[in-house]
Order: structure tokens, then C-alpha cells, then sequence
């Protein structure tokens, strides 16, 4: 939620921002802004919008800033205020010497405000950041650092800052605490940004700023330091991925990319994490006996991760008999869950730094849990706050609707579920090759899907008039039909409901009528034939089936208006399967509606905040 992006150095400052600031669109869109300190003058130059980037860079054409070499920038996801003008980002104080710029949320803001206030603090925002940019006004006293560290003391909740004051045009500073923030470190320049896309244009060579951890940054020096003021030697990491796998590379849309990468992305997975046929999973650093204790496993995360994680419930009980829980992490923290030391907790993120799923997590340790996280976004607050780490390494994913990233999520929990039951002697060796076996087909049989994605295109067109869309599955698919509605839904804003096939009769058959489309997940299970039913009952009540099956299922032809076909696979792993066309029927849909799919309205890729 929010991007920022700074920059000092030798270099022009704006266009370097705007660029660095395109790459953290997926972030938010709801306004957006720009602060550069002119060369040689002792004011702030300031444009902003409300709208996308799009409109902030139409704003300059218009009214161009003057050439400087330090500033800052942010496009919004807004939380304490309406999108608009008044409220974009950045934020001046009373005298317009101090510029900031936040990504996160100060919890206290309404009391430090009234006490602002009574003190004469002129407020032209409604947000909660503005609070900042006095308090730093009030504690300056000729060190920009020094004031900056006494107004973080004050603050209450998750926030990363950029600060830039007149009196001191050659540093910039930034603060984190629960909310990402790196730092890019070039030759004679250095940016500050909320994630490593937005400064690899320049380089590849990041420090992650630590939680409680902030930063002076002037065009040949980091300084890092504690919020008590000490000074600390962080590590600075070479990225490993350039800035093609940031961009779109001849694709309409990022979801359309990454969608197409998945092949790759579990090819590299089963490549890294397989040893011939034994599954070997580094960062998973707690121990085989430690497994054997664990008498409850907990797995929390949110939206897309959230169904990754019930898919690999099915998974992980069948193949180490240990109960598992599978909770959104909302509701997790709330609900005083039962956890000892003999509980891990799994957490799935793609970000690592969804708000929910720390807090979550951070619950589940203080009551004695062990962590393991599984995650895309390398050195995020996720795999910092586990024991173990185990990585799905499938690149950047920008498309705001996840695709790859769950794909590679459960494609993870299935090597775990395998590497688990190793110590739990559950399934025998030679039952264990197979599934391995079985699992290295997948990227073949995806790569056979999208070169017959042309049909799945068709069927999308032809049905894109519904007005409401009702996803089934069954058992070990029951997930992939929750994450099917959530693909559709959330990229087209067509109402759309995953329901296990099997309660439709608890409710949703209300629901059906001509009017209405029924996507049934009903590849050749075990569930098959009450899948089958499941269909004649919609189709007795005139809905619209459109069914996702097995490629040779002739039977189904009968049943279903419109059928698309995956290859047969092992039925543990049709989870993996489907949700490649799932994926692509939802893009479909969303694209021929007009829909801005890799930029939903009212969302953002990482939630960082409640
Ligand atoms: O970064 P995370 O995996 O923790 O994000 C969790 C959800 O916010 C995310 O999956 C969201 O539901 C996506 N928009 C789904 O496509």
C-alpha cells in the first residue's frame, strides 16, 4: 500500500522518480506526487494529483519543477483521507522546510494532532501522515536525523518515511518500522524506495532497511542507525533479478506475463528443490525431530495465499497424518487460537509483508510456535520474522491478481507435504518417486495449456455477459474453485462465489437460473461422478455449465455447455493444473469487459495495513 521512492545524487531527480515510481504503481493508484529541492534554492518545488502516475507526469508537463538533484515521490493507496489533491502525498509542515513521504499507517495521529493543533500547526491534509512533517518541524534543531529520530519516538503503528528539508538539501532520510523499505545504493547517488524494482533501472546492489532501523543517505554515504541512535553495519545484497523481469516484455498485461512465466517458475522450483527424487528443501531450517513433536500445524495467510494454504491442508494432513488449521490471518489473530511449542505455524505471503499475516505470525511466536514462512519477495518482514524460510523464488510479480505466485505457493507446500512425510514414514519411497514424477510433468502439461489457450479465450468471450458466476469444486479442488471466483471477481467486478460443489444445495442452488454461469472444477477425481451430478442439478435449474475436465472425458460433453480441457494428471496434483485455466478465464473475461486488470480499482498488490 503506497509507494515511495527517493533519490539524491548528480543526476536530475524527477525523471529518475517518475521511473523508479511507474514500477511501484501496483502498490496503489490512487494519487500521486513528486517534491525536488531546485539546485542552489532554499525551497521545496512540489506537483501532485490526485489519479494514477499518468496523471502526475501530464501535471509536470504542464508545470514543470526546477532542475534539481534530491527528492522524493509517492503514489497513494489511500487509507486516512479521500483520494484527492488535498490529500496526495507529499506532505509539507507549517513552513514548507520539511518534505515527507509515508507508506503505512500512524495509529496515534488523531491525539498528536489535537496536540499539533493547540499548539498552532496549520493542517492542509486529512491524512494521518501530515502529523509527521510538524512533529519533525517541532523537534529540528539543526540536525534533520536528530529531529527525524525524536518525531519516530512519538509515533504509534507501521510506517516507512523519505524526509527531505531545505535546511539541509544534501541528505535525505528514511525510517522503517512494519513497513518495507530498501535502499539502492549507486556510485555517487542513492535512492531510497519501497521495493527493489523501482531503483534497478540504476543499480543492483540493496540494503533492506531493518525494522526499527533508519537512515541518512547523502550522494556517497549510507549511514544506518538504530532509533536509540546507534550506528549499525547493515549487509548489502546483489539483487538477483534485472529489470526485464519488471518489465512486460511484449505482453498486453503483467497478469498475462506471469501467468505465462508459470511454467518456468515450477521448473526452477522442482529443479532447485529436487535431488534426484528426494526433496531437498534448504531454509527450512528446524529439524526432523522437532517434526516429529509437532502435534498441530497452523497455516495463515491472506486472499490467494489463503487458498494456497487450503490446498496444502489436503496435502500435508494425507501425507503426515498431523491435523492442520487453515486461517485467514484476520480472523487467526483474533481469535485467541490454541498454540504450544509443539504448533508450527506456516505462514504463505507473496510480499511477506501483509499486515495481517505478520501480525498473525508475531502472535503465534509469542505463544511459543515454531515459523516457517513460505514467500516470494526475498529479505521481507515475513521470512525475517521465521525460523525457517523456504522461498518460491518465481521473480517479481507485479499483475495486482496473483497468478504465479500461487501456483508456486502451492507447488512449495506439495514438496513440503513431501519432504514431511519423509519423517513420518506415511507413504512408502517408491509411492513418494511417483508423486515426484508425476509433479515434473507439471511445467510440461502447462506449457501444452497455454498453447491451447485460444479456446479457453473463445469460451471467456462467449460468456463474459453473465452477470454473476458461481465457481464449484470438490474436495482437494474445493480451494481452486475459491481461488477461480477470487481471480474473476477481483479483476472484472463480476460478483463470483467458490462454493464446494457438494454445499450447493445448502444455499447458492438459489442462485441458479439461466442468467447465471456455473464454472464446475471436475477433472477425472475420485469425486467425479458426484461432480457429475452436482452438474445435472444446475442444469435442471437452466444454469449455464461451463466445465473445466479432463482432456479424453467424452461423458462430459453431455453434461457441460462449454468444457476446457487439462491433460491427465495424478489426482493429488489437478490443484496445480486448473488454476492455469481458471487464471486465464478470468484475464479473458476481465480484458474483453474493458477491465484495467493489472490495476483493479480499490486494491493493491501488498497490504500493509489492518
Ligand atoms: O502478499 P500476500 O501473498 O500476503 O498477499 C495476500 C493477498 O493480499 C493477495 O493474495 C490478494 O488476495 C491478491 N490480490 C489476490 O490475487
Amino acid at each position: 500500500m503506497c509507494g515511495i521512492i527517493g533519490y539524491i545524487g548528480n543526476r536530475e531527480a524527477q525523471p529518475l522518480l517518475i521511473e523508479g515510481l511507474k514500477k511501484l504503481e501496483y502498490r496503489g493508484y490512487d494519487s500521486a506526487g513528486i517534491g525536488v529541492i531546485p539546485t542552489g534554492k532554499q525551497h521545496i518545488a512540489v506537483q501532485k494529483t490526485e489519479g494514477k502516475i499518468i496523471d502526475l507526469i501530464s501535471v509536470l508537463e504542464k508545470h514543470p519543477l526546477a532542475s534539481g538533484c534530491i527528492g522524493l515521490s509517492h503514489t497513494r493507496w489511500a487509507t486516512h483521507g479521500v483520494p484527492n489533491h488535498r490529500n496526495a502525498h507529499p506532505h509539507f509542515d507549517c513552513s514548507k522546510k520539511f518534505l515527507i513521504v509515508h507508506n503505512g499507517i500512524i495509529e496515534n495521529y488523531e491525539a498528536l494532532k489535537a496536540k499539533l493543533v493547540a499548539q498552532k500547526h496549520v493542517f492542509r491534509s486529512d491524512t494521518d501522515t501530515e502529523v509527521i512533517a510538524h512533529l519533525i518541524e517541532d523537534c529540528y534543531s539543526g540536525d534533520l536525523l536528530e529531529a527525524v529520530r525524536k518525531a519516530v519516538k512519538l509515533l504509534r503503528g507501521a510506517f516507512a518515511l523519505g524526509v527531505i528539508s531545505s535546511y539541509q538539501p544534501d541528505q535525505i532520510i528514511a525510517v522503517r518500522t512494519g513497513s518495507p523499505l530498501i535502499i539502492g545504493v549507486g556510485q555517487h547517488e542513492n535512492f531510497i524506495a519501497s521495493d527493489v524494482p523501482a531503483v534497478l533501472d540504476s543499480t543492483n546492489r540493496v540494503i533492506y532497511l531493518e525494522d526499527g532501523h533508519m537512515a541518512r543517505l547523502t550522494r556517497d554515504r549510507v549511514e544506518v542507525f538504530s532509533f536509540e541512535g546507534e550506528r549499525v553495519s547493515p549487509a548489502v545484497h546483489k539483487v538477483a533479478f534485472n529489470i526485464e523481469a519488471v518489465q512486460k516484455q511484449g505482453y498486453a498485461h503483467f497478469m498475462l506475463k506471469e501467468i505465462h512465466e508459470q511454467p518456468d517458475v515450477i521448473e526452477r522450483m522442482l529443479k532447485f528443490r529436487l535431488k534426484g527424487m528426494a526433496v531437498g528443501l534448504d531454509g527450512l531450517t528446524i529439524l526432523p525431530e522437532h517434526f516429529k513433536r509437532v502435534k498441530h500445524i497452523y497455516i495463515v495467510a491472506c486472499g490467494t495465499a489463503y487458498h494456497a494454504g487450503l490446498v496444502g491442508r489436503y496435502w500435508i494432513e494425507a501425507l503426515t497424518t498431523i491435523p492442520v488449521t487453515v486461517d485467514m490471518a484476520s480472523e487467526f489473530r483474533y481469535r485467541n487460537p490454541i498454540i504450544d511449542k509443539n504448533t508450527l505455524v506456516i505462514a504463505i505471503s507473496q510480499s511477506g509483508e501483509t499486515a495481517d499475516t505478520l501480525a498473525a505470525v508475531k502472535e503465534a511466536r509469542a505463544r511459543g510456535a515454531k515459523l516457517i514462512s513460505i514467500c516470494n519477495v526475498v529479505g521481507s518482514s515475513l521470512a525475517r520474522e521465521s525460523d525457517g524460510v523456504l522461498y518460491t523464488h518465481a521473480g517479481p510479480e507485479i499483475g495486482v491478481a496473483s497468478t504465479k505466485a500461487y501456483v508456486a505457493q502451492i507447488c512449495m507446500l506439495y514438496l513440503l507435504g513431501l519432504k514431511l512425510s519423509q519423517s513420518f514414514k506415511k507413504i512408502s519411497t517408491k509411492q513418494r518417486q511417483q508423486y515426484i514424477k508425476e509433479l515434473k510433468r507439471v511445467p510440461g502439461l502447462y506449457r501444452d495449456i497455454l498453447h491451447r489457450k485460444k479456446v479457453i479465450h473463445r469460451i471467456a468471450r462467449k460468456n463474459s455477459h453473465f452477470g454473476c458466476f458461481l465457481f464449484l469444486g470438490r474436495n482437494i479442488n474445493f480451494p481452486s474453485a475459491l481461488e477461480g471466483a477470487l481471480k474473476l471477481k477481483e479483476i472484472s467486478y463480476i460478483p463470483a462465489e467458490g462454493y464446494p460443489a457438494g454445499e450447493m444445495k445448502h444455499g447458492p442452488i438459489a442462485l441458479i437460473d439461466e442468467y447465471r454461469a456455473v464454472i464446475c472444477v471436475a477433472p477425472q477425481t475420485s469425486l467425479y461422478e458426484k461432480m457429475i451430478s452436482n452438474i445435472q442439478e444446475i442444469r435442471a435449474r437452466k444454469g449455464k455449465v461451463i466445465a473445466i475436465a479432463t482432456e479424453g472425458d467424452l461423458s462430459i460433453k453431455k453434461h457441460a455447455h462449454d468444457v476446457i480441457t487439462v491433460p491427465p494428471l495424478e489426482e493429488n496434483l489437478t490443484p496445480l493444473l486448473v488454476a492455469l485455466p481458471l487464471q486465464l478465464l478470468a484475464y479473458y473475461i476481465a480484458v474483453h469487459l474493458g477491465c484495467n486488470v493489472d490495476q483493479p480499482r480499490n486494491l493493491a498488490k501488498s497490504v500493509t495495513v489492518e
